[in-house]
């Protein structure tokens, strides 16, 4: 065999069994090798295919990510509608669907039950086999081509395995699930960029983004749970058909399930309901679907929305009560946030006296006025929101508010980016911003200076002890026990906190100097790539952007803060104190990696958060 036909051979098993693998990873829930085993063999198709770059095939499983960015998204209409569903609310509501069900097609029938996913409706064409293209639902005729951004999603297969039809259009669900939601936030809080108001919103955010590199990075995911087109084979059902989407490797959910009777579908419902917290996304009800496709056919469509199925939603954690008032909050990259305080309402068991507005936009929209009566609505465990304004509640002596031109904690100037949802205060000098750098500065994951938190910070920079980071490794018990409230254990107890600080890793430091855009992952990566302080600090915009997952943007975010003199006299001081960087290698030992610990209850030597560390 020549040594082309060769490599060939060996880059066709490759694709072969990554394909294999994602299949039992993310469709059969059973992996067989470990996440690292999985990366090799990656890692091994991706250097064969750079070697030979003639053999680079669209559907091999490297080709997820990589597109070139776009400037807009093309239209796509669909072959066939992409119906939505009606809503019901309760067991009556119900029965009258079910009644008209039993109606037309006769009393031996199937109900497919589902839970409904809040995510984004999506359709994925597969030619031959071949995914070709994926759109966004639109109004229902006409949705954007999004292939690009879903081609990224790592349970969506280029290539369907088994006996596949001809031409297939599923259709499913994009959901970001709750953890990598609330990750994706925080990492969001900690570069200074507008938060997502739900896992859903986030998902709909990353796959309108025209760069896929962007969509790669947010850990989509996907259930199929319906069709447009199919042609080249025979399927008569709903259960039919999510069983031959697992058989051609596409993700469905595990929750669906044959019911038959009104009271096995209520307590379908009610059983969801039960699990609706603990899953790892987010749903908003159940979907019943009439099995059999013969049937579905009889019952037919009404203004856009099928006979056959319904959508028996969970009543939402929604609350009724009163604004009291809008708070303007400064965030360390000077971010203004504005936050709704509430007069305490209990929506769905907890209680709730603030809420997340987001930015003047979405306060805009509301038309928020101070005294109106508002919705709040609190999804999952996500943070609770304004919903909507009862208008018809109004007396008329309701108060507008105006977003602050200037910063409520300093009063500098506040500006809006072009392009950019946030106003910010651009006053470096401004104590809200101190206070929580420092914060951030001495955060676990940050410098880790355990015990010195917000309201030590508050004092130390109002009496004048500390006002830049260096000023922290100045600190002494002399001065610190003059303080009101600090005693001689905390006080010693702090400054032992601080000395170990000194010795810390390159990923650490970088993360703590709270350059916007840099969050703690990004910082691993820039320390992996340059390996010393000086080759970053002194990297141009252009070697930025060869790090690993750094754009223009984040680029010129670096050289903005390691440009300016006075960031690089603070790191100087800092040095200068005594830090020391271990550089190259990871912050810990890997050993740990990947793996999911929870920790409850009491510990002799430990408290729960340094175990969780
Ligand atoms: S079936 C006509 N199944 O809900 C059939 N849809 O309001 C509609 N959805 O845009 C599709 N979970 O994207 C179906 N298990 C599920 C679903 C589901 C969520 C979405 C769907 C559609 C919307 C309809």
């Amino acid at each position: 065999m020549s040594s082309e036909k060769n490599i060939l051979l060996k880059i066709e098993t490759l694709k072969e069994k990554i394909r294999e693998h994602n299949y039992r990873y993310y469709v059969l829930d059973e992996p067989i090798i470990s996440d690292e085993q999985y990366d090799k063999l990656f890692a091994e198709l991706i250097t064969l295919e750079k070697e030979n770059p003639k053999l680079i095939t669209a559907d091999s499983p490297t080709q997820k990510v990589g597109g070139q960015p776009l400037d807009k998204f093309k239209k796509y209409r669909h072959r066939e509608m992409m119906l939505g569903l009606q809503n019901v609310y309760n067991t009556d509501e119900l029965s009258e669907f079910y009644l008209r069900w039993q109606n037309t097609v006769g009393s031996d029938f199937n109900v497919i039950g589902e839970p409904k996913f809040d995510g984004l409706a999506v359709e994925l064409v597969y030619e031959e086999g071949v995914l070709v293209m994926a759109a966004t639902r639109g109004d229902g005729e006409t949705g954007e081509e999004v292939t690009q951004n879903v081609k990224t999603i790592r349970s969506v297969p280029l290539k369907l395995r088994g006996h596949f039809p001809k031409l297939l259009e599923a259709r499913g669900e994009i959901i970001l699930m709750k953890d990598d939601f609330k990750k994706l936030n925080a990492d969001r809080a900690g570069n200074g960029e507008p938060l997502f108001a739900n896992p859903r919103n986030a998902a709909a955010g990353s796959i309108r983004q025209l760069d896929p590199c962007i969509a790669a990075r947010r850990k989509l995911d996907l259930f199929c749970h319906s069709r447009g087109k199919i042609e080249g084979t025979k399927i008569t059902s709903q259960s039919e058909l999510l069983q031959a989407f697992r058989e051609w490797g596409l993700r469905t959910n595990p929750l669906a399930r044959k019911l038959k009777t009104t009271s096995e579908i209520q307590s379908y419902f009610e059983e969801i309901e039960q699990k609706r917290e603990s899953l790892p996304y987010e749903i908003d009800g159940v979907v019943l679907k009439v099995d059999s496709f013969r049937h579905q056919e009889e019952l037919g469509t009404v203004a856009r929305s099928p006979r056959w199925a319904v959508a028996y939603k969970f009543k939402a954690h929604e609350g009724i009560t009163e604004l009291l008032d809008i708070a303007f909050s400064v965030g360390r990259t000077g971010v203004i946030t504005p936050v709704a305080m509430l007069k305490p309402v209990v929506v769905g068991g907890v209680e709730v006296r603030r809420a997340g507005l987001h930015n003047e936009d979405q306060l805009k929209a509301l038309d928020l006025r101070i005294g109106d009566t508002v919705v709040v609505k609190r999804a999952g465990d996500v943070i609770p929101e304004v919903q909507s304004v009862i208008v018809q509640k109004r007396t008329g002596r309701e108060k507008t508010v105006q977003f602050p031109r200037n910063c409520p904690v300093c009063d500098g100037k506040v500006v809006r980016e072009p392009g950019e949802a946030a106003h910010r205060c651009i006053n470096m000098a401004c104590p809200a911003q101190i206070v929580k750098s420092l914060k951030h500065f001495a955060s676990k994951r940050a410098m880790n200076i355990e015990g010195l938190g917000e309201r030590w910070i508050e004092i130390f920079t109002q009496n004048h002890l500390i006002q830049h980071f260096s000023d922290i490794y100045d600190l002494d018990a002399k001065r610190l026990l003059k303080l009101e409230r600090q005693g001689e254990t905390s006080t010693e107890k702090l400054l032992a906190a601080i000395e170990r600080s000194k010795q810390t890793t390159l990923d650490r430091f970088i993360y703590a100097l709270g350059v916007p855009f840099v969050g703690e992952r990004t910082a691993e990566l820039l320390a992996r790539h340059f390996g010393s302080l000086e080759k970053f600090l002194n990297a141009s915009e252009e070697e930025l952007r060869h790090a690993e997952e750094v754009g223009a943007k984040v680029a010129a975010s670096i050289r903005q803060f390691t440009s300016n003199k006075k960031n690089l006299k603070e790191i100087d001081l800092l040095l200068q104190k005594g830090i020391q960087l271990e550089t190259g290698e990871p912050k810990s030992p890997q050993t740990l990696k990947g793996k999911t610990f929870v920790i409850t209850g009491t510990l002799p030597t430990l408290s729960r958060d340094q175990a969780e560390s």
